[in-house]
């Protein structure tokens, strides 16, 4: 009978003592060989595990000869004898530790070269390396989990949508300008010279019309395109899951989210999340974590101290006051003994995000009281003061208390920052901690500085609380002018988790005039509006139902559940952090009668 391998009788993760005196037939690749004079012994792998062969040169001297002629990551087809291993030759680490396979038979499938690293999982090896090998890559276990739990994690959360009704329906890719306050990725149109199609950012606007259609709840797993820096948790082309549901409040869009994501942490990693997540209002989560997508697995809460820094005679606290800016502070618990160098270098890297320099103080405990040394120490220059800092701060003997003083927008990026970094390099952050939080109450709009314009703080389709949608005088021509719009709060919820922000949505406008306001309000003109969303426009014409939803980030779901910080680990086939793609070299240049069909060309 020959070795064929389509008749693989079980997987490399398989087998057990209970196999023992089975004949199995396992394919796989040559992890490791062992060459011990007299016998060979393989480590076989597959993506189910590592299971040891043994030739044994006495019994099956032929298959015994091809074994010493195998090289890493060769691609073969085994026969054999399940055996126990010898009590001392157990290996524990291992699933299939108990046995090896006495093989009796062999047949190379194909051969390797030699890989351009080593398929293991520690490895140090650079990243563009391995992503222009990708194949390579994903055969190391590490990378292997990760793609498996993405498939389960989806497999999860689609159930739970069918369970509960939710129809998954796909929207084009081909399509028009979606805006998530990206850049497009653009498509130029053969047919229609001159013209483009746009990469969705997301399927905003199409889960708005299948509301408008009738199907009354959505999800699905989409692909996002945005051309924007990527980052840690970012890629140009990423995955959400978009939900979508007519005749929602708030409430029931993110009753539905916390049960979802509760039972992925559930099945996934057995662990129960307290429901409801807990809400926290926007205003709050900028006050005492300077951002809106707090890591709440440590305190480190940031404080006022404006009242009393503006009684200190020290400029640095007193300019900006003056401006109308604001003096807040954290307090790094036990970090009374961070060095001067140490201290320095911390200095410059929040110099290095804008921050002019890093007020700080050391809390002390002499004499039996309370005392501040180094820094700006000297400026609470009476027992009260300091007394009243620490109770202020909420800082201890022992402790660092680190200040930032300037704009309220600024104050929040730099101690935000602070808050993060120190924990993380203190060590305060708790592993296999999940502190879920819904940030809810934002603002409909932000004001950008730079650009000396009104932005919204989610999308243009987010609709204004009732109570709110007064301060948008839709019965004047003009719209507000900024300080009554900074005050409109929207329908909008983030989904938030140890310091990512999971998920995003809202309630929409299903009213043309308040749509049409958004719009004007926004600085979009009535002709460009046209242009762009008459589609939009034209629906909200045939009585739309009031609708709302959310879309949570896949990639940064597998990420948390697989415990890495690089969203590329858990992309089968991701781009590296300038956007290129190492394995296929994409983006990439095109022929000319490509360029010639398209009516396109490229300037120098
Ligand atoms: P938003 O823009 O907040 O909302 O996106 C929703 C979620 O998608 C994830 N995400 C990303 N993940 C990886 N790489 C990126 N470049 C990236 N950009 C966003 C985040 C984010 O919370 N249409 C609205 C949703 C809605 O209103 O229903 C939207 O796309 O986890």
């Amino acid at each position: 009978m020959s070795l064929a391998y389509h008749q693989r009788s079980h997987t490399c993760g398989e087998l057990r003592a209970a196999h023992v005196g089975q004949t199995v037939v396992l394919a796989g690749w040559v992890a490791v060989r062992r060459d011990l004079g007299g016998m060979v012994f393989i480590d076989l792998r597959d993506r189910y595990g590592v299971t040891q062969l043994k030739f044994n040169p006495e019994t099956d001297p032929k298959a015994h000869a091809a074994a010493r002629d195998l090289r890493s990551e060769d691609c073969i087809c085994i026969r054999g004898n399940v055996v126990a291993r010898g009590a001392a030759q157990i290996n524990p680490k291992l699933p299939t530790g108990e046995i090896e396979i006495e093989v009796h038979e062999i047949d190379v499938l194909s051969r390797a070269e030699t890989p351009p690293f080593e398929i293991v999982d520690d490895l140090t090896t650079n990243e563009d390396l391995r992503l222009k090998h990708r194949m390579l890559d994903l055969r190391r276990s590490t990378n292997q989990r990760r793609i498996i739990a993405r498939h389960r994690i989806t497999k999860v959360i689609r159930d739970y949508f069918d369970r509960h009704g939710f129809l998954d329906i796909e929207t084009p890719i081909l399509t028009k300008s979606t805006p998530e306050g990206a850049r497009d990725y653009l498509v130029p149109s053969r047919l229609h010279h001159g013209t483009f199609y746009a990469l969705p950012q997301s399927p905003q606007l199409f889960k708005q019309l299948l509301m408008m259609a009738g199907f009354d709840k959505y999800m699905q797993i989409a692909r996002c395109f945005r051309d924007e820096d990527t980052r840690g948790d970012r890629q140009p082309e990423f995955t959400q899951v978009d939900i979508e549901m007519a005749f929602a409040q708030p409430e029931t869009v993110m009753t539905h989210v916390e049960a979802a994501m509760a039972e992925v942490w559930k099945r996934m990693l057995g662990v129960d999340t307290p429901l409801p997540i807990p809400r926290m209002r926007y205003d709050d989560a900028m006050r005492d974590y300077g951002c809106d997508k707090p890591d709440l697995r440590f305190d480190m809460k940031i404080r006022d101290v404006s009242a009393l820094a503006g009684r200190l005679d020290f400029n640095v606290f007193r300019e900006p006051l003056s401006r109308g800016g604001c003096v807040r502070c954290i307090v790094v618990p036990g970090g009374g003994d961070m060095t001067d160098s140490q201290l320095k270098a911390l200095t410059e890297e929040v110099k290095g995000i804008g921050a002019g320099g890093m007020p700080l103080a050391k809390v002390t405990h002499e004499g039996g009281k309370l005392g501040l040394n180094k820094g700006v120490a000297k400026f609470f220059n009476t027992d009260a003061l300091v007394g009243e800092l620490c109770e202020a701060a909420g800082a201890k003997p022992g402790d660092l208390i680190l200040f930032a003083a300037g704009s309220e927008a600024n104050v929040c990026k730099w101690l935000s920052w602070l808050r993060i970094e120190l924990a993380h390099r203190r060590g305060l952050v708790p592993e296999n901690e999940w502190r879920f939080c819904w940030i809810v109450d934002f603002p409909a709009f932000g004001w950008d500085e730079e650009a000396r314009a009104i932005f919204p703080m989610h999308h243009p389709f987010t609709s204004p609380r009732d109570e709110d949608l007064h301060l948008m005088r839709l019965d004047q021509d003009e719209p507000p002018g900024r300080d009554d719009l900074l005050n409109i709060r929207a329908k909008a919820y983030d989904l938030v988790l140890n310091g990512y922000e999971l998920g995003g949505g809202s309630i929409r406008i299903h009213r043309g005039d308040v749509q049409a306001r958004v719009f004007q309000i926004l600085g979009i003109s009535e002709a460009e509006a046209k242009l762009k969303f008459e589609f939009l426009m034209e629906a909200l014409k045939y009585a739309p139902p009031p609708h709302g939803g959310i879309a949570l980030g896949l990639d940064r779901i597998v990420m948390l559940i697989t415990g890495t910080d690089n969203i590329r680990d858990v992309i089968a086939f991701p781009k590296n952090a300038k956007a290129f793609c190492p394995l296929t070299n994409a983006p990439s240049e095109v022929s000319p009668e490509q360029l010639r069909e398209l009516a396109i060309q490229i300037r120098e």
